[in-house]
């Protein structure tokens, strides 16, 4: 595998990053991480960690940047994976007059500009699409650079807000849910 990761700090999931340490170990994996594990969770993985994960996958866009989690990240040296890099297709996302002018500037569409703007924020990105000149377009953001000041202007979007809220008490639940097939 590429990737082998954990998607949420769930059920037993301190046994699950044991299993992932040891695909790395063991040459099945090239690259091991987790999602998800925001605030308390990630401290929690640093004490127990043998292998530090590479990647984290999480919610990250222009109105999210994921600030503080990034400061650890760079402790650490974890790459952040942005989950809704568009905004999971949110219009109001797409349409910012920012992305609008720097698509007319570059030559590109707005989603290409918000997709460059991960790459060079340091994010690996996971456009989702059904759209087969969308799948072609996500792909092709690599002969163009913004600058440090469209950088910088595309930062004033950050206002803190994710689209998904996953709470405690949901991760609660998970955390008793069992397979079917487990004996009590
Ligand atoms: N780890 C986690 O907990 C987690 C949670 C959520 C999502 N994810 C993963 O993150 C990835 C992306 O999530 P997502 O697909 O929900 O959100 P997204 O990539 O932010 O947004 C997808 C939306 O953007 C549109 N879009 C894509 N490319 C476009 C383009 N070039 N121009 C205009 N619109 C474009 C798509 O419409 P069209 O189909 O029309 O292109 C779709 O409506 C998926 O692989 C998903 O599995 C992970």
């Amino acid at each position: 595998m590429d990737l082998l990761y954990i998607h949420q700090p769930a059920g037993k999931w301190l046994d699950g990053y044991r299993q992932l340490e040891r695909a790395l170990r063991d040459g099945k994996a090239r690259a091991i991480g987790i999602s998800n594990f925001e605030g308390k969770y990630i401290e929690e993985l640093q004490y127990k960690w043998e292998t530090a994960p590479q990647f984290i996958q999480v919610e990250a866009h222009p109105y999210y940047t994921q600030t503080e989690l990034r400061e650890l990240l760079d402790r650490y040296g974890i790459r952040l994976m942005s989950w809704y890099p568009l905004g999971h297709g949110d219009r109001a996302l797409i349409s910012e007059p920012v992305f609008v002018e720097l698509g007319a500037k570059y030559g590109k569409t707005p989603a290409q500009i918000i997709l460059r703007w991960h790459t060079q924020m340091g994010f690996a990105v996971i456009p989702g699409s059904r759209n087969v000149e969308h799948i072609r377009d996500n792909l092709n953001i690599l002969d163009f650079t913004l600058t440090d000041g469209e950088m910088a202007e595309i930062a004033k979007l950050d206002r803190g807000e994710r689209y998904y809220h996953r709470t405690d008490e949901q991760l609660a639940q998970f955390a008793s849910w069992r397979p079917s097939f487990e004996k009590e």
